[in-house]
C-alpha cells in the first residue's frame, strides 16, 4: 500500500486564492486594504529569501506590503520603536519580525511589544494564552496550515490519538493545543521521550516537528495513519554533484509512503502553506480590527 500524498503547493495556492477573494471583496464593499509590515534586521540569507517571498505574496492577494530592512546593528531600542510606529498606523493590519533576531536583541522583548491583535505569527504571549485557554486568538502560521490539511483529510479529528513531535514555541507547543481543540487524545513527544517509536506507533495523527533529518522511519509509523512533516532539513546531496544538497523531513519519506494512510512530502508539503497561512491571519487580523465576519475557512 502506498499512502496519498497531501499536495501543501495546491493546497496553499486554494488558500492564496480564498485570502485575495476576502481582499477584493474588504476592499469592494467596505474600501478597506489589509496591509502586512515585515521587519528584517540583519542580512540572512535564508530569511532574505522568506522576506520576499512574504512580499510579493503579500502583493499578489492584493494586499499592501511594508518592508522595514533594518542593519543587524540596529538597537533594540530603535526596532521597539518601530514596533510602536507600526502598532499606531490604521493601514498596517499585521506585524511580522522576521526571527532569528541578532544576539543583542531580546526577542520575546521585541515579540511582546507587538499589538497582540496585529500579531500575525500568534507569538505574543497575550495568543498564546488566549489559544491555550480555547479563546479567539492569533494562531501561529505553520500549526494553522497543518491543521487546515489535517481537517481537509480526515474531516473530525475528535478522538484520534495525535503524537506532535517536538515541543517548539512556534510549531510543537501550538500545533498541540490546536489539536486539543479539535478533540484530539494528544501526546506532545521530544527528544527526551522514552521509547519514543512505539509512542509514534500509537499515531493516527504524527506531526513531526523536531528538526533532524529522516529522524522517523516508516516502522515507527501506525498503518494507515496521517503524517505531517513540519521538518525542513538540507542534506548533503552527492549524488546531484559535488557539494550539492537537498531538502528532506524529519520523517523517511521513502519507508513512511509505504505504511502511512496520507503524507505530506518535503519540499511541497507544509512548507508552502506557512506563508499562505500569514496572508490569512492578515485578514483575519484585518476583519477583526474593523468589527466585520471573519473570512470562512481561513481561522483555526
Ligand atoms: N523565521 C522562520 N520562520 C518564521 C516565522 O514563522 N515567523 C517569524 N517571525 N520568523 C520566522
Amino acid at each position: 500500500m502506498s499512502a496519498s500524498i497531501i499536495d501543501g503547493k495546491a493546497f496553499a495556492a486554494g488558500v492564496r486564492e480564498k485570502v485575495a477573494g476576502h481582499v477584493a471583496r474588504l476592499r469592494e464593499e467596505h474600501g478597506i486594504k489589509p496591509g502586512l509590515a515585515v521587519v528584517l534586521v540583519g542580512e540572512d540569507p535564508a530569511s532574505e529569501v522568506y522576506v520576499r517571498n512574504k512580499g510579493k505574496q503579500t502583493l499578489e492577494a492584493g494586499m499592501n506590503s511594508y518592508e522595514h530592512k533594518l542593519p543587524d546593528t540596529t538597537p533594540e531600542a530603535d526596532l521597539l520603536a518601530l514596533v510602536a510606529r507600526l502598532n499606531a498606523d490604521p493601514a498596517v493590519h499585521g506585524i511580522l519580525v522576521q526571527l532569528p533576531l541578532p544576539d543583542h536583541i531580546d526577542a520575546e522583548k521585541v515579540i511582546n511589544a507587538i499589538e497582540p491583535a496585529k500579531d500575525v505569527d500568534g507569538f505574543h504571549i497575550l495568543n498564546v494564552g488566549l489559544l491555550g485557554t480555547g479563546q479567539k486568538a492569533m494562531v501561529p502560521c505553520t500549526p494553522l496550515g497543518s491543521l487546515m490539511m489535517l481537517r481537509d483529510q480526515l474531516g473530525s479529528l475528535s478522538g484520534l490519538n495525535a503524537v506532535v513531535v517536538g515541543r517548539s514555541n512556534i510549531v510543537g507547543k501550538p500545533m498541540a493545543q490546536l489539536l486539543l481543540r479539535e478533540s484530539c487524545t494528544v501526546t506532545i513527544a521530544h527528544s527526551r521521550t522514552k521509547d519514543l517509536a512505539d509512542v509514534c506507533r500509537g499515531a493516527d495523527i504524527l506531526v513531526a516537528a523536531v528538526g533532524r533529518a529522516r529522524m522517523i522511519p516508516g516502522d515507527w509509523i501506525k498503518p494507515g495513519a496521517t503524517v505531517i512533516d513540519v521538518g525542513i532539513n538540507r542534506i548533503p546531496a552527492p549524488e546531484k554533484g559535488e557539494g550539492k544538497t537537498r531538502l528532506v523531513g524529519d520523517v523517511d519519506f521513502e519507508s513512511a509512503v509505504e505504511v502511512a494512510g496520507a503524507i505530506t512530502p518535503v519540499p511541497g508539503g507544509v512548507g508552502p502553506m506557512t506563508i499562505a497561512c500569514l496572508l490569512a491571519n492578515t485578514v483575519t487580523a484585518c476583519c477583526r480590527a474593523h468589527n466585520l465576519p471573519e473570512p470562512e475557512g481561513l481561522t483555526a
